[in-house]
C-alpha cells in the first residue's frame, strides 16, 4: 500500500513538472505588411495605432467588468493610448510584453478571457507587428480602406471583429445582438440595425459603444454590402 502511494505520488509530480515546463507556443508577430484589416495602415507601411490597434483593445479588453477605468483588473486599463503602454508593454519586443503574450495563453490565462472568444490571428499579428514596430502613438495615418472593395469576408467582417465582436459574441451578447459569422451579421443588415447604429441615425443605440465612430470609408463599406445585398461573399 505505501509503495502504491509513493509511486501515485510519483507520477502526479512528474506530471506537475511536465506541465509546467511545457513551453507555450508564443509566435513572432510577422513584420508589416501594411496596415491592418480594418482599413488603416500608415504612409509608412507600419501598423497604425489609432485605426488598428485602438478599436481592437476598446472592443475587446476596455469592458465593464474588465479593463475599463473603472474595473481595471490586475491594474490594467486599456482604453487609451497612454494607459496601454503603462504596463505589460515592451516597446519593439512583442515576445516579451505580456500584453502579447496572453493572447497565446490557454485556458483562464488566455485574454479575451473565456467565454469570449480568442483574438483572430490576424488581430494578435496587428497587436504583436505594433509593439515590434516601437509602440507608437500613431494617429491620422490615412486610409487604405477602399470604398470600391466590399465583400463579406475581406472587408466588412474584418471592421466588425475589430470593433465590435468583443461586445458582440455568443457568450457575450451585449444588448442581445451577436455579430460572428454571416448568419448573425445577416439579421441587422436586414433589419436596418447594423447600418443604424454604426451612421449614428436617430432612433439607433450608437456603436461601437464607447469608442470612436467608425471612419466614413468603413461605413460606406458597410452601406455598400449591405445596398448590394448583404451576401456571403
Ligand atoms: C464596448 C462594448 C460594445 C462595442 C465595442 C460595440 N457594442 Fe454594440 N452594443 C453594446 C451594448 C451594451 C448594446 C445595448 C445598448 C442598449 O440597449 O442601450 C449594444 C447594442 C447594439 C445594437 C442594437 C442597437 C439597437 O439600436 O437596437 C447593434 C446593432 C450593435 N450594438 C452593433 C454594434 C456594432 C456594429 C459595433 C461595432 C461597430 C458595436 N455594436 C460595438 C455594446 C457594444
Amino acid at each position: 500500500m505505501k509503495t502504491y502511494k509513493i509511486l501515485l505520488t510519483l507520477v502526479i509530480v512528474s506530471g506537475l513538472v511536465f506541465f509546467s515546463c511545457r513551453h507555450e507556443i508564443l509566435p513572432e508577430p510577422p513584420p508589416s505588411g501594411g496596415g491592418g484589416t480594418g482599413g488603416g495602415g500608415t504612409g509608412s507601411g507600419k501598423v497604425c495605432f489609432e485605426s488598428d490597434v485602438l478599436p481592437i483593445f476598446q472592443s475587446t479588453c476596455a469592458k465593464a467588468g474588465c479593463h475599463d477605468a473603472a474595473s481595471h483588473k490586475e491594474g490594467y486599463v486599456l482604453d487609451n493610448y497612454a494607459n496601454i503602454i503603462k504596463k505589460g508593454l515592451v516597446p519593439g519586443k512583442a515576445t516579451s510584453s505580456e500584453l502579447y503574450k496572453v493572447l497565446y495563453k490557454t485556458g483562464g490565462d488566455r485574454m479575451p478571457e473565456p467565454p469570449n472568444p480568442e483574438l483572430t490571428t490576424a488581430q494578435k499579428n496587428i497587436i504583436g507587428t505594433w509593439i515590434n514596430e516601437g509602440a507608437e502613438n500613431t494617429v491620422n495615418c490615412g486610409s487604405n480602406c477602399d470604398t470600391t472593395k466590399f465583400t463579406f469576408a475581406a472587408n466588412v467582417n474584418p471592421i466588425l471583429q475589430n470593433n465590435c465582436t468583443g461586445c458582440h459574441n455568443a457568450s457575450n451578447a451585449q444588448g442581445g445582438v451577436n455579430l460572428v459569422g454571416y448568419s448573425a451579421v445577416k439579421v441587422y443588415a436586414d433589419n436596418g440595425k447594423l447600418y443604424g447604429s454604426i451612421a449614428h441615425l436617430a432612433g439607433y443605440k450608437p456603436m461601437p459603444q464607447g469608442a470612436a465612430k467608425l471612419s466614413d470609408c468603413n461605413i460606406r463599406v458597410i452601406q455598400k454590402w449591405i445596398q448590394a445585398g448583404a451576401l456571403n461573399n
